[in-house]
């Protein structure tokens, strides 16, 4: 999509993915900017745009289910449930510590897994700017070349 700043100019950076009222309509979205493959959601009146393929093997994300797991809002990438925080992009994970004294279930962090991006709303339009975050964030792989041959194998 092209990107819209003010007087129908680009703006650097800022790429607009659709209306608001679209977008709404469609709840998740895909859209490609800058060659990333990106989806854009709506959930609870908030938009989010995180990277479209799961860091743990390029699942699609689209068809996830949406679910609070430890007072954070959550993504289940439908292929192997692994579950992503929507606005950090954090891997999330319930297991139990077997040298706890009382091993009990408890949810634990991998740290940021999936690249999460910006996005804003201007007068009905939303935009994304891409996150240049310039540590490597795992879901990173799953949009080079290398990642894209592995994702279509699986
Ligand atoms: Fe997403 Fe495995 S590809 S959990």
């Amino acid at each position: 999509m092209e990107d819209r700043g003010e007087g129908g100019e680009p703006a650097a950076g800022l790429h607009f993915v659709g209306t608001k009222e679209d977008l709404i309509k469609a709840k998740r979205s895909f859209r490609t900017l800058e060659g990333r493959d990106i989806l854009v959601l709506y959930h609870q009146e908030i938009f989010y745009a995180l990277d479209f393929h799961c860091y743990h093997a390029g699942g699609p994300l689209q068809n996830g289910d949406i679910e609070e797991f430890d007072g954070k809002l959550c993504i289940v990438c439908p292929k192997h449930k692994y579950k992503i925080s929507l606005a950090e992009g954090e891997g999330i994970y319930r297991a139990t510590n077997p040298y706890a004294p009382v091993p009990t279930k408890r949810w634990y962090s991998k740290g940021i897994k999936q690249r999460v991006h910006t996005v804003t709303e201007t007068d009905g339009d939303v935009y994304v700017t891409l996150s240049h975050m310039s540590r490597f964030i795992e879901s990173d792989y799953f949009q080079g070349e290398k990642g894209k041959v592995e994702r279509e194998r699986m």
